[in-house]
């Protein structure tokens, strides 16, 4: 039974994508369905046994809210490790998460442990995507035809690359996701929040990686 070995953790990536959710995930094993924005950061702490030693993890959990992105080099300044986030629905989140990359080579601790994540992958429904994507859509249809003056667009309000069924597609490419991950020596994950699949193994895998001294 070892000593807690100490790690701080920063978490970062584009608002939504599901950060607060993720570390929700991991420190008690719930999710909430309207998570509200985290404003600055949260700080929040969990244990990870592994079989030769315990590292407790120290984590903040940063705003990604544009307006809180000056504040970012406060929390990844002296960390250890960093899991930068994206939404694999949203083609942007994933752009923003190579940005995160790049400014925590440039300005983090040349030794931090960066892991990506793609997360939200409970939302694709089908990964093959396309063939299913024009089945009928009763379930949004509450407009009724009495007023069909100027509301359209409300009944195709989805958004992002969701179809009319409900139906999520995916925006990131895993293959590609990936091989980003290996050119630039990162551990790389896709999780669900929502789910727990592979929430865990997040930060397993980065506590594996931290040696105790
Ligand atoms: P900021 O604090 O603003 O940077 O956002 P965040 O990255 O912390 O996102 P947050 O965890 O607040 O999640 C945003 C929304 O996405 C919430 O409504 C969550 O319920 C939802 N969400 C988070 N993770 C998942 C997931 O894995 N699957 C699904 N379906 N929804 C998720
Ligand atoms: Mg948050």
């Amino acid at each position: 039974p070892a000593k807690p070995f100490q790690t701080k953790l920063v978490l970062l990536g584009e608002a939504a994508v599901g950060k607060s959710s993720v570390v929700l995930r991991f420190v008690s094993n719930e999710f909430a369905e309207n998570k509200e924005p985290t404003i600055g950061a949260a700080f929040l702490t969990q244990k990870c046994r592994l079989e030769d030693k315990v590292i407790k993890f120290e984590i903040w959990d940063t705003a990604g809210q544009e307006r809180f992105h000056s504040l970012a080099p406060m929390y990844y300044r002296n960390a250890q490790a960093s899991a930068v986030i994206y939404d694999v629905t949203k083609a942007s989140s994933f752009e923003k998460a190579k940005s995160w990359v790049k400014e925590l080579q440039r300005q983090a601790n040349p030794n931090i442990i960066i892991a990506l994540v793609g997360n939200k992958i409970d939302l694709l429904t089908s990964e093959a995507g396309v063939e299913s994507a024009s089945e009928s859509n009763p379930a949004s249809s509450e407009d009724a035809e009495e007023d069909d003056e100027d509301d359209e667009g409300t009944a195709t309000a989805t958004t992002g690359a969701a179809g009319a069924s409900g139906e999520t597609l995916r925006a990131v490419a895993k293959e590609e996701a990936k091989a980003y991950a290996e050119e630039n020596e990162l551990l790389f994950f896709e999780t669900s929040a929502k789910t727990g699949d592979g929430v865990i193994e997040v930060f397993t895998e980065i506590a594996k990686k931290i040696n105790p001294q």
